[in-house]
């Protein structure tokens, strides 16, 4: 167990990259992981999606990393990789894979039945996001004895507050609670995938707590350009979402998280106003 899922994130790393022993990672990803690199003084294999987004399997496996990290669902796409292409991961590539699963329970898939047939997997899991418990600082890896047996070596001694572990525990006792609220998450974010579509926007098929899509101005336009401007309109109504503009693949998008069905209707009546507000509005 970890204080959050990035203390696990940094176990990995210290364990198994550093000088000479490179780790992997798609991009887009979690941006956290070549932070964690860099400060290990390790290298970086960095494997660019292309707009499909789908796993390239044969250069994961060509890679030279020693670990590679998969984020499934992917942030900030949500987009999920089955598990018959993680599985052919796991299959090639020679390192740790480990499969970053903050956004799993709103996903219909994960890769814990994995486990029993794969040494070189680590799952990774958090309280921070279908458990709404971010503050407790709990996170938690799921591997084969061999990997936990390192990671418990470099792990600080008392890593998680008794505080912190008496809370999700206290979260793991109430299902009723947390698949309540995973169930509601799942019918707003299905709903706001279909508002998409009648709009006619490109959204990836989101199985985390987030979309991203492809706002399309009144004139039919796509781009940076209209992201950044959908991004500053919404930004001047206190409708707060992420742009991120530093990349091609992300720039003409906006990741948008799932919130109630009241800030959802709000959010869809600011784009309305977009569309219908003249440039710079
Ligand atoms: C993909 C992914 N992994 C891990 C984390 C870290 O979560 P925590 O350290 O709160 O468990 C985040 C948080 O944004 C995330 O998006």
């Amino acid at each position: 167990m970890g204080n959050g899922s990035d203390d696990i994130l940094n176990l990995l790393i210290r364990v198994f990259a550093g000088p000479g022993a490179a780790a992997g990672f798609t991009l887009p990803s979690y941006s956290l992981y070549p932070v964690l690199v860099a400060i290990q003084d390790g290298g970086c294999e960095v494997i660019e999606f292309d707009r499909s987004m789908r796993l390239p399997v044969e250069r994961i496996a060509a890679t030279k990393a020693k670990i590679f990290f998969l984020t499934s669902p992917n942030a900030p796409t949500g987009v999920a990789f089955p598990n018959a292409e993680i599985e052919q991961v796991l299959r090639v590539f020679p390192g740790i894979v480990v499969v970053d699963e903050a956004y799993a329970p709103f996903a219909k898939e994960n890769a814990v039945p994995l486990l029993a047939r794969y040494e070189n997997l680590v799952v990774v899991r958090t309280f921070s996001k279908a458990y709404a418990l971010a503050g407790i600082r709990v996170g938690y890896a799921l591997a084969s004895a061999k990997v936990i047996e390192l990671l418990d070596r470099v792990r600080d001694s008392y890593n998680v507050s008794r505080l912190s572990q008496a809370a999700a525990l206290a979260a793991l006792g109430d299902q009723a609670h947390f698949e309540g609220l995973v169930t509601r998450v799942r019918a707003t974010r299905d709903a706001q995938l279909r508002a998409f579509a009648v709009r006619g926007w490109f959204t990836y098929p989101s199985q985390a707590n987030f979309i991203f899509t492809e706002p399309r101005d009144a004139g039919g336009v796509t781009g940076a350009a209209v992201a950044e401007s959908a991004y500053r309109f919404l930004f001047a109504r206190k409708v707060l979402v992420r742009h991120f503009p530093s990349h091609a693949l992300t720039a003409p998008f906006l990741r948008i998280s799932v919130g109630t069905d009241d800030e959802m209707l709000v959010l869809n009546q600011n784009l309305d106003a977009w569309l219908k507000a003249p440039p710079n509005a």
